[in-house]
């Protein structure tokens, strides 16, 4: 007989090889190879299969499936696609439970809906799920054998289920423990295979790691057909599930949610939580920002102090850090606006991370309000792309952009060149970044240089 075969594999990024490492050569973190005892590979006979058209696939089957949750639905696309394997992360606390049952509930009224759980017992799944409003017609699997789910799943094909988590379920063929690389990655493709030839529509739940990315198995993001990630900080009440993958949908679309006593509260108009800021208060802008098919606009606040470091700190949180050094060396060398000697913090509210390019304008903006503590003029928001020579590029979709602005009551826009006119609404066009803090600001800064 064989032997049984033994690899070492990363925790965190999934790697392995023949023999153990202090350091993965993988992904450089210490100490996290663990042994793995793998099977022997069996040798079956394989059968070849008759095609199909693509022609003859019957359009039904690709018809999605609403989850009840508009925003959840946004998310991925526009509903859940019908045996699509999608994961959900998220740390610990932030409510992926609680969405999830949510959806389970809305969508068990006309579907079968299945909730494993391997994490909490029945009778807690019950007391959420009134506190949550009910729980509908939801049937539930408290099991964590990795074997026993794919057969239930198999005879009794709902129409949806949610893992809850894909961490706590374990295969006892495998020796590693429930959570480890090899278990994970084995009840992935065991559910991926289950919901693709069942028709099952699955959602994983998984825990995150420190740096955020899904525990263990960088593996599982490439199985799946989607990955959502639901952050937001659990001591405020806006979450915000944002899709990193998606096989059949955007990955820009953003979903706001608030967490409330009778569960998460869809925010629909999340402009007028985030983009409020408050008049004639320096270091605060509004970045009207492009976040999938949905305009959002968001208070960027700096702060700019006077440092002895001799490295200055650029400190961003919810903007990327390379981006935040590239307006601040754009700012010094283009707009007069040197920050040698100051340490740059800029914060996007709510928790909201910007990737959009769109947001530099307002960046620049809410940095040159806190460096010359003059704030901008009331009523207005920016959107523009800032060039390394200063110049501002146009940004992709400026009506909507505008249109968001004018639905909030904004006075004033400062745009790149170019941009659409808008009845009710002030566009001051600017081509470069030295005008468009000339149109932003209340006061002239290059006059207090
Ligand atoms: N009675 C309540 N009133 C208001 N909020 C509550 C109440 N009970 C729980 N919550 C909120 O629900 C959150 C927990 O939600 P949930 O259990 O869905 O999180 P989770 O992401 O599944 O966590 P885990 O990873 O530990 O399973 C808590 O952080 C809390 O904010
Ligand atoms: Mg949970």
């Amino acid at each position: 007989m064989a032997k049984a075969a033994v690899v070492y594999a990363c925790t965190e990024c999934g790697y392995s090889a023949g023999r153990w490492f202090g350091k993965c050569p993988g992904c450089s973190s210490f100490g996290t190879l663990v042994e793995e005892v793998t099977g022997p590979a069996a040798k079956a006979r394989t059968e070849p299969k008759p095609l199909l058209r693509l022609v003859d696939v019957s359009a039904e089957e690709a018809q999605r499936i609403p989850t009840g949750v508009p925003e959840l639905d946004r998310v991925l696309g526009g509903g859940l696609v019908p045996a699509s394997l999608v994961l959900v992360g998220g740390e610990p606390g932030v409510g992926k439970s609680t969405l999830l049952l949510m959806a389970l509930a809305a969508m068990s009224v006309d579907r079968r809906a299945l909730l494993v759980t391997g994490e909490e017992s029945v009778a807690q799944v019950k007391l959420r799920a009134e506190r949550l409003g009910g729980a509908g017609r939801v049937e539930i699997l408290a099991e964590t054998e990795l074997d026993v789910v794919c057969e239930t799943l198999e005879t009794e094909r709902p129409d949806v289920c949610v893992i809850d988590s894909v961490q706590t379920l374990y295969s006892a063929e495998l020796g590693s423990a429930p959570g480890s690389v090899a278990q994970v990655r084995e009840a992935a493709a065991r559910l991926l295979r289950v919901s693709k030839e069942s028709g099952v529509a699955t959602i994983l739940v998984g825990h995150v790691t420190k740096d955020g990315s899904v525990a263990g198995p960088r593996v599982l993001e490439h199985l799946v057909d989607c990955v959502l990630q639901f952050e937001g900080d659990r001591y405020h009440a806006h979450r915000v599930l944002r899709a990193a993958k998606n096989r059949f949908g955007s990955t820009n679309e953003l979903g706001v949610f608030e967490m409330t006593g009778a569960g998460l509260v869809g925010v629909p108009d999340p402009s007028e939580v985030f983009g409020r800021t408050v008049d004639g208060e320096p270091g605060a802008a509004v970045a009207c920002a492009l976040e999938g098919t949905r305009p959002i606009l968001l208070e960027v606040q700096a702060l700019v102090s006077q440092t002895d470091l001799a490295i200055p700190r650029r400190v961003a949180t919810g903007v990327d850090p390379k981006r935040l050094a590239m307006i601040v060396a754009v700012l010094a060398r283009h707009a007069g606006i040197a920050l040698g000697q100051a340490d740059v913090f800029v914060n996007v509210a709510g928790g909201v991370r910007i990737d959009e390019p769109g947001a530099d304008l307002a960046v620049a903006l809410a940095i040159a309000s806190a460096a010359r503590r003059v704030p901008v003029r009331p009523g207005t928001a920016a959107f523009g792309e800032i060039g390394l020579t200063g110049r501002l590029r146009p940004a992709a979709q400026a009506e909507r952009r505008l249109e968001e602005c004018a639905k909030l009551g904004l006075k004033q826009v400062v745009a790149p060149p170019d941009t659409p006119k808008r009845p009710g609404l002030r566009v001051a066009e600017a081509e470069t970044l030295r005008a468009a803090l000339r149109a932003g600001l209340e006061t002239d800064v290059e006059a207090s240089v």
